[in-house]
């Protein structure tokens, strides 16, 4: 069974939000398989974006994704990686659907309330950084 990695970042764990996420994904039909709460230390979130680390707004998401406790999760379900991508909807929440989790929840792509793997092989390096 393809499994995903998932993550309410800070804002979505400040906002109250994370029954609302985790909820939208039992209800399209996938299994949750492991969660904990988890506070990112610096070296954790370079390692886990490390292939935006050129990128102009790097030190920003990290920044972002170290300022507060985080809820990590692991799916699993048919299509996992991309039925999840659907569900969240597109990284700009300008861009997302209502009906999404962005379309919904966000407003700004600096704080969009959950990361989805975007690969099956990121799925499984990032299930490897987060559990092990
Ligand atoms: S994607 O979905 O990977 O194709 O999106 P991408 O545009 O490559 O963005 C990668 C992650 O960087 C975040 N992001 C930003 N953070 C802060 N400021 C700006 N301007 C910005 N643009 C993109 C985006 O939310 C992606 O994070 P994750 O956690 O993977 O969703």
């Amino acid at each position: 069974m393809e499994r995903t990695f998932i993550l309410v970042k800070p804002d979505g764990v400040k906002r109250g939000l994370v029954g609302n996420i985790v909820s939208r994904f039992e209800s399209k039909g996938f299994h949750l398989a492991q969660a904990k709460l988890i506070s990112i230390d610096q070296s954790l979130a370079e390692t886990h974006y490390a292939e935006h680390a050129a990128r102009p707004f790097f030190g920003d998401l990290v920044s972002f994704i170290t300022s507060g406790p985080s809820f990590a999760m692991v799916w699993e379900g048919d299509g996992a990686v991309k039925n999840a991508r659907s569900l969240i909807g597109k990284t700009n929440p300008a861009d997302a659907e209502p009906g999404t989790i962005r379309g919904d929840f966000a407003l700004s792509v600096e704080s969009n309330i959950v990361h989805g793997s975007d690969s099956p092989e990121n799925a499984d390096r990032e299930i490897g950084l987060f559990f092990h």
